[in-house]
C-alpha cells in the first residue's frame, strides 16, 4: 500500500463522494449532502481548512483534518484536535477517525491512527487521548495496536454505551 495523509483537497472529490454514499448506506455522516457537496466541493475543502484556525466559536477547539489516500482514492478521514477542553477530555479526545465501509478490515484503521499520531507529534502533543465506545471492538484494536493504554471506561450521561478512554504516549523525536 502506498497510502498517505493528505490535507483535504478538491482533487479527491469523486472518490470522496463515492465514500459518502457508502457511509450513508450505513446511516453515517447523514449531515453531509452529496448534491450540495458536489456543487461546491472547493467550498467544503475551504470550510475544513478553516477549522484549524484558533478563531472557532461555540467552545470548539481548533481541529486539523486529514484524508487517507491510497492509489489516488479516498479511504478515510482523521481529525486532530489541537488541545483538549473539558468535553473532549471526557469524550472525543485528540483524534477521531473513520474508514469508508468498503475499505475496512484491511489495516487502514491502524495505519490512519499511526499517521495521525505523527501529525499530533508535529502539533506538539506528547500524550494523546483517544476515546471509543466500549462495544467498538475494531476501534479499540486500532488504538491498542498503536500503544493505547486504557485509563478507564466511563458511562457518560449523553452516551448510551460506556466510553473507553485511552492514552498514547508520543515520544518527542
Ligand atoms: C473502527 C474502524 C476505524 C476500524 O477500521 P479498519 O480499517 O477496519 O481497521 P483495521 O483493518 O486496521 O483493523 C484493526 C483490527 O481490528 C479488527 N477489527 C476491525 N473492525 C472490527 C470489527 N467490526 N469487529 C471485530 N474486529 C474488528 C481487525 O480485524 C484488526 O484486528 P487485528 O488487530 O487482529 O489485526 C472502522 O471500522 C470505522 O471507520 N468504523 C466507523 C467509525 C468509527 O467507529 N470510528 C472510530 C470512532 S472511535
Amino acid at each position: 500500500m502506498t497510502y498517505f495523509l493528505s490535507p483535504p483537497d478538491a482533487i479527491y472529490r469523486l472518490t470522496y463522494l463515492d465514500a459518502l454514499r457508502e457511509f450513508h448506506a450505513e446511516l453515517h455522516n447523514l449531515e453531509q449532502d452529496p448534491a450540495a457537496l458536489n456543487q461546491n466541493f472547493e467550498g467544503y475543502v475551504r470550510y475544513l481548512e478553516r477549522q484549524s484556525t484558533d478563531k472557532r466559536r461555540d467552545g470548539l477547539v481548533p481541529e486539523s483534518y486529514f484524508w487517507l489516500i491510497d492509489d489516488g482514492i479516498y479511504i478515510g478521514r482523521l481529525s486532530l484536535r489541537h488541545y483538549l477542553n473539558d468535553r473532549l477530555l471526557q469524550f472525543g479526545g485528540h483524534i477521531g477517525y473513520e474508514i469508508r465501509p468498503t475499505k475496512r478490515l484491511k489495516g487502514y484503521g491502524k495505519a490512519i491512527l499511526r499517521l495521525g499520531l505523527e501529525k499530533a507529534r508535529r502539533q506538539g502533543i506528547t500524550r494523546a487521548l483517544i476515546t471509543c465506545d466500549d462495544d467498538n471492538i475494531g476501534s479499540a484494536r486500532v488504538i491498542e495496536a498503536n500503544g493505547g493504554i486504557l485509563e478507564n471506561t466511563v458511562l457518560l450521561s449523553h452516551r448510551a454505551v460506556p466510553t473507553r478512554r485511552y492514552w498514547i504516549d508520543i515520544p518527542v523525536q
